[in-house]
C-alpha cells in the first residue's frame, strides 16, 4: 500500500508538486495523468526516495519514506521510460541476475524466482534472448 500525504517539491521559484495527497491499495494500479510539466516524474521520484520532498512524506508498505528510506527501497522497483537501463549484450535472465546480484539476492533464490516469473508473465520466449533484439529497447 501506497500513502502519500501533502507532498509537495519546490525547485527555487517552480512550485513543482503542490500537496499531492492519494492512496494506493496493495494490488491497485494507479496512472497519473497530467500535462507536460504537471509535476508526474517529480512525484515518483520523489516516492521511489530519489529526491527529497519539501514538504510531505509517503508511507510505503508501512515504511515511512523520510524516516526509513533503505526499508522503502527494499519495497519498490522502478522503471522510467526512454533509456530503461538495460545491458543491451546480456538476455533478460542475465540482466536479472545482474540487478538481483547487486540487490545481494541469494543466486539460487534469484534462479527461482525468474523462474516464477517467466511462467507468470509468459516470458519463455524472450527470456535467454539478448535485450538488444527486443523490440522497442
Ligand atoms: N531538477 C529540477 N530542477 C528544477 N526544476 C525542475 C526539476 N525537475 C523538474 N522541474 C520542474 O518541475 C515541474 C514539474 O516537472 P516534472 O518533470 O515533474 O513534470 P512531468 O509531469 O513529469 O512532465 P512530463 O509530462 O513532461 O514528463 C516543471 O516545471 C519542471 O520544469
Ligand atoms: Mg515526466
Amino acid at each position: 500500500m501506497i500513502e502519500v500525504k501533502g507532498l509537495s517539491k519546490q525547485f527555487k521559484e517552480v512550485k513543482a508538486v503542490d500537496d499531492v495527497n492519494f492512496t494506493v491499495k496493495e494490488g491497485e494500479i494507479l496512472g497519473l495523468l497530467g500535462e507536460n510539466g504537471a509535476g508526474k516524474t517529480t512525484t515518483l521520484r520523489m516516492i521511489a526516495t530519489m529526491l527529497k520532498p519539501s514538504a510531505g512524506t509517503a508511507n510505503i508498505n508501512g515504511f515511512d519514506l523520510l524516516k526509513q528510506p533503505d526499508m522503502v527501497r527494499k519495497e519498490i522497483g522502478i522503471l522510467f521510460g526512454g533509456e530503461v537501463g538495460l545491458y543491451d549484450r546480456l538476455t533478460a535472465r542475465e540482466n536479472i541476475k545482474y540487478f538481483a546480484d547487486l540487490n545481494n539476492m541469494d543466486g539460487k533464490e534469484a534462479d527461482k524466482n525468474i523462474e516464477k516469473l517467466v511462467e507468470m508473465l509468459d516470458m519463455r520466449e524472450f527470456i535467454d534472448r539478448r535485450v538488444e533484439n527486443f523490440p522497442g529497447a
